[in-house]
């Protein structure tokens, strides 16, 4: 049966989609730039064991409109009622992307699309002999006929069409023309050619985007799968033989092994074609977060550009070289991505990252003692330690203990703190800085925090404390506590300072910790 009889029973109003929304970047069609088709809320969520709510959805589309995404592939309408309420509020949420719905070539789903007021209506059926025969169970002019039905009557309500040729790179080629032809013919805006199970080569890719290149004139894109792990070289493939447009999702997630990374096809295109996209590439790592925390698919830590390893150095030789020149082992500045150089302190560590790792802390070690560190490290690597921040400051301080006396440039005179039900904590704090005598009170959410604050406010300037932790060391109520404080400056730029004290009152615990970093912070500058 036609599709175009099936539409017959279906009178419907025909508005015009779209038409009230500004869409910035959907208009781009240069040739001197990419399109991102972003289908993480699509194809994306059939990951296996992957659901997201409505406002799931909608934060992860805010957050692809603000990084930059020409189109956002918002659900497959007709799959649940769910589905359709998604669908539809990312369409009226005032978006700069194009929003899009998937639909196959019947009518409810080109119905379900239409009825979310989304601005291109993504419309594929599978053209392959091999999903003709096992799964539509169709001859081609059929497959033909319903695709043309079907693109007729969404661009007769109004909205741009996407066609999609699913499993187009196992459709024999002289079919796929056939149907490219047939689509542009029918109305279709873009035509997309799907490798959906991953099979293809880079050069196969390629062969398809020239061939169906030589037939029609409107922009082609491809869609990737990863099963081979080619997903990303073939949509470059695509690229390079004339495709305007890459379909990808955050992180690779998608069917079976995922869909090209949005994340890789980007920096990919920019580094190694020299081709721009719309991406805000610094929001990358963010929206990669993003989406791993309200999926539950973590991101393995060795993954391209957003996985925790991506920048991240251990080997000695790879370290120097990159404290000497990032260039030397790093394919990208990180923070070209959102990311920073990560230096890690294990089993192939050398004496490079060591110090580096203890001039940020404010540990100025001679020669010997980075030796020292340096053997205490190895051992406790060889011992199957992860080492930690934690485990590196107490190395650096068993070997340095406390900023020197003569250096030291404030002193804590007094402190007195008040605290009680229904009264306001407050910290009184007297200190020396640089010979000057100086008070002040404060008030704080508790005595800690007022004591604190009072010291910040006369002698921290620009300072903020980046880490507070407290260990008891001893058991009951008179146990000794460990205060260990971690300042940085707020510009976050100046280096960290670590103060530690034990004692067995928490307050002036954490207040001597606090006078020690800003000693070490104090010193650190000086000896600039
Ligand atoms: O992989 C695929 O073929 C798809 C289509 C719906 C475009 O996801
Ligand atoms: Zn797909």
């Amino acid at each position: 049966m036609g599709f175009e009889k099936n539409m017959g029973s279906l009178p419907r109003d025909v508005v015009p989609r779209g038409s009230t929304r500004r869409r910035g970047h959907s208009k781009n069609w240069s040739s001197q730039r990419v399109r991102i088709f972003d289908t993480t809320l699509r194809d994306g969520e059939q990951t296996p064991r992957v659901f997201l709510t409505t406002e799931e959805k909608l934060t992860i589309a805010k957050a692809l409109d603000e990084l930059g995404v020409d189109t956002i592939e918002a659900g497959f309408p007709i799959s649940s009622r769910g589905e359709r309420e998604a669908v539809k509020q990312i369409a009226h949420a005032r978006l700069n992307a194009e929003i899009c719905g998937l639909a196959r070539t019947d009518t409810q789903d080109v119905e379900a699309v239409l009825d979310c007021d989304v601005d291109l209506a993504h419309i594929f059926i599978a053209t392959s002999d091999i999903h003709l025969k096992n799964k539509l169970k169709m001859k081609r002019e059929e497959v033909k006929s319903r695709a043309v039905s079907s693109i007729e009557y969404a661009k007769s309500h109004g909205v741009k069409v996407e066609f999609s040729c699913e499993d187009a790179t196992r459709t024999d080629v002289n079919f796929l023309k056939e149907m490219c032809i047939a689509a542009q013919d029918a109305g279709a805006d873009r035509i997309n050619l799907p490798d959906t199970v991953g099979v293809s080569s880079s050069s196969k890719m390629s062969n398809i985007i020239k061939e169906a290149k030589k037939v029609t004139s409107i922009p082609l894109s491809v869609h990737c799968h990863d099963d081979l792990g080619l997903a990303v070289a073939n949509s470059l493939a695509g690229v390079r033989a004339g495709a305007r447009q890459v379909e990808a999702t955050i992180n690779g997630l998608g069917e079976r092994a995922g869909n090209a990374a949005l994340e890789e096809v980007v920096m990919a295109l920019e580094i190694l074609e020299g081709i721009q996209t719309q991406i805000d590439t610094r929001k990358l790592n963010q929206v990669s977060r993003l989406v791993s925390r309200l999926t539950g698919i973590q991101v393995q830590p060795n993954k391209a550009i957003v996985g925790e390893n991506a920048f991240a150095h251990e080997a000695g030789i790879h370290a120097h070289g990159v404290l000497e020149a990032p260039s030397t082992y790093e394919a990208m500045s990180p923070d070209i991505v959102g990311k920073s150089t990560d230096i890690v302190i294990g089993k192939h560590t050398g004496k490079h990252a060591v110090k580096n790792k203890f001039d940020v802390y404010g540990f100025k070690l001679d020669d010997e003692q980075l030796k020292q560190a340096l053997e205490q490290i190895k051992g406790l690597a060889n011992a199957n330690k992860h080492i930690t921040d934690d485990d590196l400051i107490a190395i650096g301080w068993n070997l340095i203990g406390k900023v020197p006396n003569e250096k030291r440039r404030l002193r804590l005179d007094e402190c007195t703190v008040l605290t009680g039900l229904n009264l306001t904590p407050t910290a009184t704090i007297a200190i020396t800085l640089n010979g000057e005598t100086k008070r002040y009170s404060q008030v704080g959410v508790g005595p800690i925090d007022a004591a604190v604050n009072a010291l910040k406010s006369i002698a921290a300037e620009g300072v903020a404390m980046e880490e507070y932790k407290l260990n008891a060391i001893t058991g009951g109520a008179d146990a000794l506590c460990e205060v260990t404080v971690k300042l940085k400056g707020k510009n976050g730029k100046a280096p960290i300072a670590i103060g530690r004290s034990v004692k067995p009152d928490i307050v002036l615990a954490s207040v001597e910790a606090t006078v020690e970093a800003l000693n070490r912070l104090l010193m650190t500058r000086e000896d600039k």
